[in-house]
């Protein structure tokens, strides 16, 4: 880390040089405050440009003081200190200026930025608030409304929108340091504007703030750390900057220890690690350079445009002529929905459209990198698109399957250099879900492997390995959820009252909803198929719901039944009936939302501990990215084996062992019981 100062006439220009980001350190915090000093020393000097090196502005705090007590100098007293200082300072803004960053250039008395800049206070996504001034100042810079939606969203904003709010003073293109010398070269000898702290925030409507909170609480769900930081604006907005400051430093530091931070932190943490994975750190991937997908339906059409979205030309292979088209329609739609929400320009989504090619035959394969198959699921018709990849491919081309339930193994059997054979499977929808479960075979060679991981980043997808089991990770788990769920409407909860208490867990829907949705009939062969492999599937109500085709929304009725035309789900006498007839006279017990939470949740990581056993999932942490990015566990609870180490393991075996007594759950599992003994999954690494 170097903090370097040269001298432009009458302007210094003080240069910050912390490789990657330029985070905020100690050893960075330390030397802002002795730069002021220096240069408030120095005659000579009439303003200060604040600069960084590298591809960014100070991106933010210091991930490896996260969690850990601060250390002095804290960073309020640095801004108060820029903010202070004899001489103006501006910020030249490149890259990110985010959180801690963000709050720097606040104390500055101008922000000169180049268009490409983001700004933004991303706090909230760790379960904290900005603790610097953010809270403070923004309001008192660009007014409360638009304080509270760049806080509490986390979200950064452009240099253009920065502008517009009153964020930063300049836009420039070409040269940063040219043209923010210059700027200041011209505000030399101008009236320095009022420093920050010294405004008032702009009067808000009446009932703004009435409103704002039911609102942000609302979009919040249980979040609490943007509740909190519209509290802080508020705060801001009605106090003077002192009593604001002190009101946001007890709630920065108070949200700092919480339970919530905790789990977005770990979740971080597991983010970054996920895409490379260090048993791979030296194997390199082969190249991608292009790529084709089997099938145009559902699954084939958000897989290319995901590909499109990363850059990657497609070609879109269909059965025939006709399906080609509806194939290539299908990728249309998703890019013009995208236009139409604004996500991206029409022009874009032209552009992305017409780099996608369909065609009905193979031939047209033979120099591509990367084929990507979604096909039905069906064993024999994926194994012949295989034999006939095998001939039209190159040797060195990577073949991958998008199968759901299928073994890869199997799929693969026959085809050429079986080492390039990988499994990936997409969520959808497949352009906008994080979650890829990379899924190697026996015979997968290790660059193929990290190629899949190289995909990952290329698409900004969260790339988890599963082992091959039925289901993988995820939807191994989900089949534990289910078969709680029919186990607690045995027992005497209705399927409403499930629902209700999963949502109030915090996910965005209860498991019985969620089938309705997306239709109970494909679980239903899937437990058909896993019997005639012998294997035992608990699902005695919904299976007698595929058997009447009660498949949800679709069929007018599932779990519930449905008005025309309605999608609120109404209660249905027959489904009751069904359980009754079900539940065999088992004894009816009083279930509320935190027994029910339980009864679904500690199953889920029981589960869990054994994927980890068997080796289908590499680290715990692997284990809450699925669940969080493929299927809605809340993020803020950390996963579910975060969630259940937070809690305490021994309780979470405690408790499994009391649902287990009377069969409504499995018993814990050696490797959980070993994990509660040894204080945490992560004891049990390598094992
Ligand atoms: P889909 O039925 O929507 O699409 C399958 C497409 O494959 C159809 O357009 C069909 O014409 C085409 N096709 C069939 N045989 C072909 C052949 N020999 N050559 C070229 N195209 C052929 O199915 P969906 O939902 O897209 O699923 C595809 C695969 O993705 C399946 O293996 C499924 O298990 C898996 N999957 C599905 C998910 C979902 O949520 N729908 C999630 C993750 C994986």
């Amino acid at each position: 880390m170097t903090v370097t100062i040269a001298r432009e006439g009458a302007i210094a220009v003080v240069t910050i040089d912390n490789p990657p980001v330029n985070a905020l350190s100690k050893a960075l915090r330390q030397a802002l405050i002795e730069a002021v000093a220096t240069l408030d020393a120095d005659e000579a000097v009439k303003l200060v440009v604040l600069l960084c090196a590298g591809r960014t502005f100070i991106a933010g705090a210091d991930v490896s003081e996260f969690g850990k007590p601060p250390e002095p100098p804290h960073l309020p007293d640095v801004v108060a200190r820029i903010e202070g200082a004899g001489k103006p300072w501006v910020a030249a803004i490149h890259g990110s200026a985010l959180g801690g960053g963000l709050e720097v250039a606040l104390g500055c008395a101008y922000r000169v930025a180049v268009r490409s800049a983001n700004l933004g206070l991303p706090e909230v996504k760790l379960g904290l608030i900005p603790g610097a001034g953010g809270t403070v100042r923004l309001p008192r810079l660009i007014g409360a409304p638009a304080a509270v939606e760049l806080i509490t969203s986390g979200n950064p904003i452009d240099a253009r929108k920065a502008t517009a709010l009153g964020l930063v003073d300049l836009v420039v293109d070409g040269d940063l340091r040219q043209a923010t010398i210059a700027f200041a070269e011209e505000a030399v000898g101008k009236p320095r504007p009022q420093r920050i702290s010294d405004r008032s925030v702009a009067a808000v409507e009446d009932g703004f703030w009435d409103d704002m909170e039911k609102v942000v609480a609302g979009s919040a769900k249980r979040e609490i750390a943007p509740v909190r930081a519209t509290a802080s604006v508020r705060m801001a907005s009605e106090a003077d900057f002192a009593t604001a400051m002190a009101f946001e430093g007890e709630t920065f530091l108070e949200l700092r220890g919480s339970a919530q931070a905790a789990a977005l932190r770990h979740v971080f943490f597991a983010e970054r690690a996920a895409p490379r994975p260090p048993e791979l750190a030296s194997v390199a991937p082969r190249d991608i350079r292009s790529a084709a997908v089997i099938g145009g339906g559902t699954m084939g059409a958000g897989i290319a445009a995901a590909l499109r979205d990363a850059g990657l030309p497609v070609v879109l292979v269909e059965r025939d002529g006709t399906v080609v088209e509806r194939g290539l329609a299908n990728v249309r739609s998703i890019f013009e929905a995208s236009a139409k929400r604004g996500r991206i320009t029409p022009e874009v989504a032209a552009e992305r459209i017409a780099g996608v090619i369909g065609i009905d035959d193979y031939g047209s394969l033979a120099d591509t990198d990367l084929v990507v198959e979604a096909v039905f699921e069906d064993l024999s018709i994926k194994r012949a698109v295989f034999a006939k990849l095998s001939e039209v491919c190159r040797p060195d081309a990577v073949l991958t399957t998008n199968t759901s339930y299928l073994d890869p193994d199997q799929i693969s059997q026959g085809l050429s250099n079986p080492e390039r054979f990988l499994g990936l499977h997409f969520f959808s929808p497949a352009h906008i879900m994080k979650l890829l479960e990379i899924v190697p075979t026996e015979t997968t060679a290790p660059e193929v492997l990290a190629t899949g991981f190289a995909l990952a980043r290329l698409l900004g997808k969260i790339p988890v390995r599963a082992g091959i089991c039925d289901g993988f990770i995820g939807n191994r788990i989900l089949k534990v959820t289910r078969a709680q769920s029919e186990r607690l409407l045995l027992s005497g909860a209705k399927p409403s009252a499930v629902d209700a208490a999963m949502r109030a867990f915090g996910l965005p829907m209860g498991p019985f909803e969620a089938q309705d949705l997306g239709g109970l009939d494909i679980a239903g062969f899937q437990r058909k198929a896993a019997r005639e492999r012998g294997e035992v599937s608990f699902a005695p109500v919904g299976d007698r719901l595929c058997a009447i085709e009660r498949f949800g929304q679709k069929s007018g009725g599932g779990w519930y039944d449905y008005r025309p035309g309605d999608r609120a789900p109404q209660l249905s006498d027959a489904v009751a009936a069904i359980i009754a007839e079900e539940a065999h006279g088992q004894a009816q017990l009083a279930w509320d939302e935190a027994s029910i939470a339980d009864a679904i949740i500690l199953p889920m990581v029981n589960e869990a501990a054994r994927i980890l056993d068997e080796g289908v999932a590499v680290r715990a942490a692997d284990i809450d990215l699925v669940k969080i990015h493929g299927y809605g566990f809340p993020r803020w609870r950390g996963g579910p084996m975060h969630y259940a180490e937070a809690r305490g393991l021994a309780e979470v075996v405690a408790l499994l062992d009391g649902l287990s007594t009377p069969g409504l759950a499995d018993p814990p599992c050696a490797r959980l019981r070993l994990a509660a003994e040894r204080g945490g999954f992560s004891a049990l690494a390598g094992m």
